[in-house]
C-alpha cells in the first residue's frame, strides 16, 4: 500500500510544474478574441454588399427584390441598439437564419459585422 502511495504521487509531483508551459502557450489564444471582439467595420463591407444586401436594404447598395419576407433595414438595425443588442445579434448571426441557411459566418466576421452596425448608427 505504502509503494503504491509513493508510486502514484510521483507522476503528479512531476505533471504539476509542466502546466505552467501549457498556460503559457495558450495565453495568446485567451487574449486573440478580446483583441477581435473590437471588430473592422470596413472589412465587412464587401460581404455585407454581397451577401446580406440581397435582401436586407443596405446603405451604399442598391436595394433588394425580394418578395414575401421583410427583413429589417441595416440602418433600423443600427439605429435601435436596445432592440438589436450585441448579444442578440452575436447570437442570431452564429446560426445561419432563414431564408438564408448556406450563409456561415466566422467569429471575425461576426465581430467585424457587429462594428459595422456599431458605425453605422454612429457609436
Ligand atoms: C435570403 C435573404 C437574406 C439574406 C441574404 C440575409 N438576411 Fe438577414 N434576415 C432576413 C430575414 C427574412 C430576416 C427577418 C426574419 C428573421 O428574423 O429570421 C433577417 C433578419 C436579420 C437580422 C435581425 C435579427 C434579429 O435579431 O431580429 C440581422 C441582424 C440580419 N438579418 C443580418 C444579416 C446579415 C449580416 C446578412 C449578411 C451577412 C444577412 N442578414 C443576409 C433575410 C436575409
Amino acid at each position: 500500500m505504502k509503494t503504491a502511495t509513493t508510486a502514484r504521487s510521483g507522476p503528479g509531483r512531476a505533471g504539476r510544474p509542466a502546466l505552467l508551459p501549457i498556460l503559457l502557450a495558450a495565453l495568446p489564444a485567451v487574449l486573440a478574441p478580446a483583441a477581435a471582439a473590437e471588430g473592422d467595420p470596413d472589412a465587412v463591407r464587401g460581404l455585407v454588399v454581397d451577401r446580406c444586401a440581397r435582401c436586407h436594404l443596405v446603405p451604399d447598395a442598391p436595394a433588394p427584390e425580394v418578395e414575401g419576407m421583410a427583413p429589417p433595414p441595416f440602418s433600423e438595425i443600427a439605429a435601435n441598439p436596445r432592440i438589436y443588442s450585441e448579444t442578440r445579434l452575436r447570437s442570431f448571426l452564429q446560426r445561419p437564419h432563414w431564408p438564408m441557411q448556406a450563409l456561415i459566418l466566422s467569429p471575425r466576421d461576426i465581430d467585424d459585422l457587429l462594428a459595422y452596425f456599431r458605425a453605422l448608427g454612429g457609436r
